[in-house]
């Protein structure tokens, strides 16, 4: 018996508290109803009677020492919270995980870079717009497809209509009405058209629109210019090749190819063997929309440019699928880690 206390005892003064599981670990163990010190008072019956007090005696030290070496655990269970914690808080830290910007944005930069080098401000405007900056101050005539439901997201219709800007040359409208010429500025931002979301098209997309107006501007200067651009972001051996088009803001008006950045116009199924690729729309500021703005066309002319985002960053990193731009997969994001 003696030496089975003497056992129990050992165990006691060893014991190490070290989780804060341990506390409840140690009370069954020792204190709990089928425990270590209850077993020993079971087999106190069989103990001889002369040594039964002895014995009896040494059990309730034991039971004492236990229970107030559980109370003292207990205790400073509850007053430390350092203890509470299950973690290891000596653990090194894990690795932070960096984010990367989006292809967009690193385009996005790219351009707005290449215009601010040669002068262009950056102006920026609601998404939500009035019809007047969105289609009337830029000559839109009231029958025109795109005031339709089905190519704008309207919000109100009727007498003040209110709509997704479908394009930022609504920005501009407002830079010309709140400035005076020489204007040279580009608009980025978010734009909504309504269409089916598919590979090709998209609800909402990304545009930059430049505007250049002063006194002379003439369709030379906006052809050195988009030169300019598509040899900073296509390489210094870009050509661009220029095809008549109708935009109702701009008289002339043209739609802009560079030479094929893919093939070097071999001809490939991007540029589906033409040798070029479409990239934007520009023309001559219509007069009408010069003096819808309160700018003098007598004196002043201009030229405005725009351009998707996606398209050029569709070109650069050869992503064939529109949508992938805001699906938010990190799949898809990692690959531009290097790309700042
Ligand atoms: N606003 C036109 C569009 O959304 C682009 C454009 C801008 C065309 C300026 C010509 C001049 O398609």
């Amino acid at each position: 018996m003696k030496e089975q206390i003497q056992n129990i005892e050992n165990q006691l003064s060893s014991y190490k508290f070290k989780a804060s599981e341990d506390v409840e670990k140690f009370r069954i163990q020792f204190l709990g109803s089928k425990g270590q010190i209850k077993g020993l008072y079971a087999l106190l019956r069989d103990v001889p009677n002369d040594k039964k007090k002895e014995s009896g005696q040494l059990i309730n030290a034991l039971k004492q020492k236990a229970e107030s070496l559980f109370e003292a655990a207990k205790k400073n269970q509850t007053s430390s919270p350092v203890n509470k914690l299950k973690e290891d808080l000596t653990r090194p830290a894990p690795d932070l995980k960096l984010g990367s910007h989006h292809p967009l944005s690193i385009i996005r930069r790219e351009i707005v870079d290449v215009f601010k080098k040669i002068g262009f401000s950056i102006s920026e405007g609601p998404e939500i717009e009035d019809d007047w900056h969105n289609f009337s101050a830029l000559n839109f005539p009231p029958e025109h497809p795109a005031r339709d439901m089905q190519d704008t997201f309207f919000i109100e219709k009727g007498e003040n209509e209110i709509a997704l800007r479908t394009h930022t040359s609504s920005v501009q409208v407002r830079v010309m009405e709140g400035s005076e010429p020489p204007i040279r500025t580009i608009s980025p931002g978010r734009v909504y058209r309504n269409e089916a979301i598919s590979a090709r098209a998209h609800c909402f997309f990304h545009q930059i629109e430049g505007l250049y107006i002063d006194e002379g501007v003439s369709f030379a200067d906006l052809k050195q210019t988009l030169l300019f651009f598509a040899q900073e972001i296509f390489g210094a051996k870009t050509k661009i090749r220029l095809r008549p088009s109708y935009f109702p803001f701009t008289e002339p008006s043209a739609e802009v190819d560079v030479s094929c950045t893919i093939c070097k116009s071999k001809g490939c199924n991007v540029c589906k063997y033409t040798g070029w690729l479409e990239i934007l729309g520009c023309g001559m500021v219509d007069p009408n929309v010069l003096e819808a703005s309160g700018i003098d066309s007598k004196k002043y002319s201009g030229f405005a440019f725009g351009m998707g985002v996606e398209r050029i960053a569709q070109l650069k990193f050869k992503v064939n699928d529109l949508r992938m731009y805001s699906e938010n997969d990190l799949r898809f994001l990692n690959q531009f880690k290097s790309t700042l």
